[in-house]
């Protein structure tokens, strides 16, 4: 029992003499350079706005510190963690927001997650992966965003509980989950890959939704991109093998990030967001250069992909009368958006016989999708996409399973046996977030 006390009385000790150091900030391993301490002349600011207005496109800044409806860079936009609500704060040159700020103390904020006064910042603001951002490239945001129209508007408070209130335990956080160097460029690869990597991990920051995390928020590095839930809604595996599943290749892949559409399938949910506020403003050369690092090649593609349809993949068997009730089903409620042979139908629907959907290993997100419908869209070029209706009524977990199992089946290459309690499981988990929006 002493003995025991005695363990406990030295752990606790141990502990205070860890938070101390941590709460003293000594941990802290910063990648930011002395050399930013020099402020930005007026005419350096002026130059370097115009780039750094691609580079807030490309790290997708605006979506997150704009509230929908808001006033621009005003903040507001909540964030649901495992710990409780964590607001997006205003990030226009008002007080409120970075007005006072000097060029290190932005540099600090981004790539070391720490804000003036030594506050800590959530993770949920993806400075792990903005960490890898050149200083040029932090230089040109900077100046960017302190010559936007002040804002003054009130930061929302955060709804946390207790410890993770505590803003200076994330220093803990960041000496276990915050890369201590960031990566340089591999002399080894193309400059095409190199480009690619910076784009898809430093700015794109694709890795915050499609790498899994642990238990403690942190990004599971050895399982990188190999799909995670991301708000009750699965970000699929963009690995060179997941992506090869789902159908795309590099030029694909490209245009899909480039127009939120490609033979496989619409952006929907968050990854339309993501489309429609950064990648589509993204130069063809980055995406060009983000595929190929994605697929892991060095040099680009056959030119040829984007223009070739994708090939459906060869069906698996089914027993017939499952394939029989599926095509009733289907001929009724979809064939008239989606074309008898799933082919779609331009500007008012994608086709099936070829989208990613069918291909993952999960099937939730399409389950999702034909249950609470997907909203109208727009994307690049003018190009329209109608409303999907959600078939939460028309069809029981018996008929789903059905229909799921013949499109996984047929359009879908893979073998595919989901039973009615799988559609109840993925029903009863459907929320308003995953609905059609007006
Ligand atoms: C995924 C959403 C998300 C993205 C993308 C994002 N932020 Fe943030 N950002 C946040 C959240 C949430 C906070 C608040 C964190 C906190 O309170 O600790 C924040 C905080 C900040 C702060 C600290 C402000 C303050 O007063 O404390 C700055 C500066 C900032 N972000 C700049 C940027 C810039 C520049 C970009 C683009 C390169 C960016 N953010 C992209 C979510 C995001
Ligand atoms: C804010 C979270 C988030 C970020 C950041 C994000 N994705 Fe996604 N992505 C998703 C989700 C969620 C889905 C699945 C959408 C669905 O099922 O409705 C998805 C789907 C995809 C798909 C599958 C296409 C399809 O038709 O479903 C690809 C490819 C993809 N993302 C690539 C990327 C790349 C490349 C990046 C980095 C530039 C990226 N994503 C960044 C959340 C994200
Ligand atoms: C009113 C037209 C319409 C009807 C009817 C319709 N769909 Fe859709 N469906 C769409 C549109 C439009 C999209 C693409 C939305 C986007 O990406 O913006 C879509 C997308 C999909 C997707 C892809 C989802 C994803 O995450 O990529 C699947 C699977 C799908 N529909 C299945 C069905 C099934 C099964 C039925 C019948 C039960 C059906 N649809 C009926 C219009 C329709």
């Amino acid at each position: 029992m002493r003995k025991t006390l005695l363990a406990v009385a030295g752990l606790a000790l141990g502990g205070a003499a860890l938070a101390g150091l941590l709460a003293s900030g000594a941990l802290e391993r910063s990648v930011v350079s002395r050399a930013v301490e020099t402020p930005l002349g007026a005419d350096q600011i002026r130059a370097l706005a115009p780039r750094g207005a691609a580079v807030a496109a490309a790290a997708d800044c605006y979506a997150c510190h704009t509230a929908r409806g808001g006033a621009p860079w005003a903040g507001g936009m909540p964030f649901e963690t495992p710990f409780g609500t964590i607001h997006a704060t205003n990030i226009s040159p008002s007080a409120e927001g970075i007005g006072g700020w000097s060029r290190a103390d932005f540099h600090r904020a981004l790539r070391d997650g720490i804000a003036p006064g030594g506050r800590h910042l959530y993770p949920a603001m993806p400075y792990t992966s903005y960490r890898g951002m050149t200083e040029g490239d932090v230089d040109a945001l900077y100046a960017y965003l302190i010559t936007r129209e002040k804002m003054p508007v009130a930061n929302r408070p955060n709804g946390l509980a207790f410890p993770f209130d505590q803003r200076w335990t994330l220093s803990a956080w960041n000496l276990l989950h915050l890369p201590a160097a960031v990566a340089v460029p591999d002399p080894t690869r193309s400059d095409l890959w190199n480009r690619g990597r910076y784009v898809a991990e430093a700015l794109g920051h694709c890795g915050e939704c499609h790498t899994p995390r642990n238990l403690m928020q942190g990004l599971r590095g050895e399982a990188a991109l190999t799909g995670a839930v991301i708000e009750g809604l699965e970000a699929p595996d963009i690995t060179p093998a997941g992506l090869a599943r789902m159908g795309f290749a590099p030029a694909s892949l490209a245009r899909f990030m480039g127009t939120g559409l490609s033979a496989q399938g619409g952006a929907t949910h968050q990854m339309f967001e993501v489309v429609h506020y950064s990648t589509r403003h993204m130069p063809q050369a980055d995406l060009a250069a983000m595929a190929a690092y994605l697929f892991n090649r060095d040099a680009p593609g056959p030119e040829a992909d984007a223009a070739v349809p994708a090939a459906a993949p060869a069906p698996t068997p089914l027993a017939a009368a499952v394939s029989d009730r599926a095509r009733a089903s289907y001929d009724g409620l979809c064939a008239g958006c989606h074309g008898a042979q799933g082919e779609g139908i331009p500007h008012v629907s994608v086709a099936l016989r070829t989208n990613a959907g069918l291909r993952t290993a999960s099937p939730a997100s399409v389950v999702r999708a034909v249950l609470a419908g997907l909203p109208a869209q727009t994307f690049p070029g003018g190009e329209r996409m109608e409303a999907m209706p959600g078939f939460a009524v028309d069809l029981d977990d018996a008929a789903l399973a059905d229909l799921t199992n013949w499109m996984r089946t047929e359009w879908g290459g893979q073998a595919s046996a989901l039973s009615p309690q799988d559609m109840a499981v993925i029903r009863a988990a459907i929320t308003p977030r995953h609905a059609a929006r007006d």
